[in-house]
């Protein structure tokens, strides 16, 4: 489901010099169905200029409490809107909102609204690690309000730290978030997620390899990264990911483990999504096997289950959640590997049905809980199966918390 379509996006776009990056929020908003009103503030017009709101968004910017046609701009814009995202957030803009302070349009409606807002503060480091915006960003968060912490790199000036506006794929996101009704349900997580097949190699050139394309491992990754979690992307294909997301590139099942091995301990959540060999060759031949050398005999042995080592060495406090790729039987076989490698959940795809499984955009899945629980997600894309074992994910946590 688009939770964009028809929905009241309010755009604020306050007085930095990322304020050039709101033009792409914009865009991806009302690209996403959403209709956008823009309110810049005047300091905002000092970095972009109005025409190229006006020109993206929904209708014509708002720029003053005076200058609209409607004499209460900010009262229609607050009780409109669904969700109020200000991107990029100055230190002037949240010491405003989190005092009460109404001196301008933004800031008045701001105040005058009952929507979820979204805050993306951009700011040199020095200003952002200021007690007084950190206490501020302490209340604003005290009270609902959803800030998307900004980002390490380059700042204006050269210097580089953080305070760089996060991307706008995470701005976007997190306002997809609220109007889906999740919000950032995942903020403080720390996730780890395996995607692609492994490469075994046979020689110098030649691999025992896969199918898997990735897509699946990357959209769990993704959604995870929307939802507010912190994410490490263990992978052995080389797709572009989100920035904010932290790419482990391995090709091996043995690279796979130690890589999963470094990171699952401190991890809430760990998904291998992966298709990792089941065999490798015993001897990996130096060079390239001549042909001239007649066909070789290549000796093959069990790789390490990565996932059974996993649920053996199980923090408490951490879902373990494995992928079933299967033929037939295809959940009698997966509550098997569930129960074998200690699961709290397993996500089984039946791999002969059209559309499902290796290579393609789109899945459909069964997702098996330890509880016994089952739930069919009928073909969709993978964005849309990963939101579901996401989903699924915070419910085993917040079942285990009412414990
Ligand atoms: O990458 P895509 O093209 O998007 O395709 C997605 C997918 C089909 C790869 C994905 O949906 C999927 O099914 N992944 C699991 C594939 C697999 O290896 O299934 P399995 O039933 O053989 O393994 C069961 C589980 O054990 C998996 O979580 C696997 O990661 C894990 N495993 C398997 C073998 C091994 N040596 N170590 C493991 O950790």
């Amino acid at each position: 489901m688009n939770a964009f379509r028809d929905r009241r996006v309010v755009l604020g776009v306050s007085g930095g010099i990322a304020a050039y990056k709101a033009v792409e929020v914009c865009r991806r908003l009302v690209d996403a169905g959403a209709f956008v009103s823009t309110i810049l503030t005047e300091d905002a017009h000092r970095f972009i200029g109005p025409v190229t709101f006006s020109a993206l968004s929904s209708e014509p910017v708002h720029t003053s409490l005076w200058d609209d046609a409607s004499p209460i701009p900010h009262t229609r814009l607050g009780q409109n809107a669904d969700v109020i995202v200000v991107a990029p957030a100055t230190a002037r803009i949240i010491a405003a909102y989190a005092t009460g302070s109404s001196y301008d349009l933004l800031t008045a409606t701001l105040i005058a609204t009952r929507a979820p807002v979204v805050i993306c503060p951009a700011m040199h480091t020095e200003m952002w690690e200021h007690p007084a915006v950190q206490h501020n960003i302490a209340v604003l968060r005290s009270r609902g309000v959803i800030v998307v912490d900004p980002q390490e790199g380059r700042l204006a000036g050269g210097d580089v730290g953080a305070g760089r506006l996060a991307d706008p794929d995470t701005i976007v996101g997190a306002v997809e978030g609220v109007l889906s009704g999740r919000g950032r349900d995942m903020e403080g997580m720390n996730i780890t997620v395996t995607a692609g097949g492994t490469r075994e190699p046979i020689d110098a050139v030649r691999v025992i390899a896969n199918r898997s394309s990735g897509k699946q491992g990357y959209a769990i990754a993704e959604e995870a990264h929307k939802r507010g979690a912190s994410v490490t992307l263990i992978s052995t294909v080389d797709r572009p990911t989100l920035p904010g997301i932290s790419l482990v590139e391995v090709e091996t099942a043995a690279q796979m483990l130690q890589a999963v091995e470094t990171h699952a301990p401190a991890s809430h959540v760990v998904v291998m999504t992966a298709a990792v060999a089941d065999f490798r060759p015993v001897h990996t031949a130096d060079g390239k096997i001549k042909k001239q050398n007649g066909i070789p005999e290549i000796a093959l042995e069990a790789t390490p289950d990565i996932l059974a080592a996993l649920g053996t060495a199980k923090p408490e406090h951490q879902v373990l959640v494995g992928f079933a790729a299967e033929t037939n039987d295809v959940v009698e076989n997966a509550r098997g590997k569930l129960k074998r490698k200690n699961l709290d959940l397993i996500v089984a795809n039946d791999v002969s049905a059209p559309g499902v499984g290796f290579g393609h955009s789109t899945n459909a899945v069964t997702i098996i809980s330890a509880d016994g629980s089952e739930t069919f997600v009928p073909l969709a894309d993978k964005h849309s199966i990963a939101t579901a074992v996401l989903d699924s994910v915070v419910a085993v946590r917040s079942a285990r918390r009412s414990q």
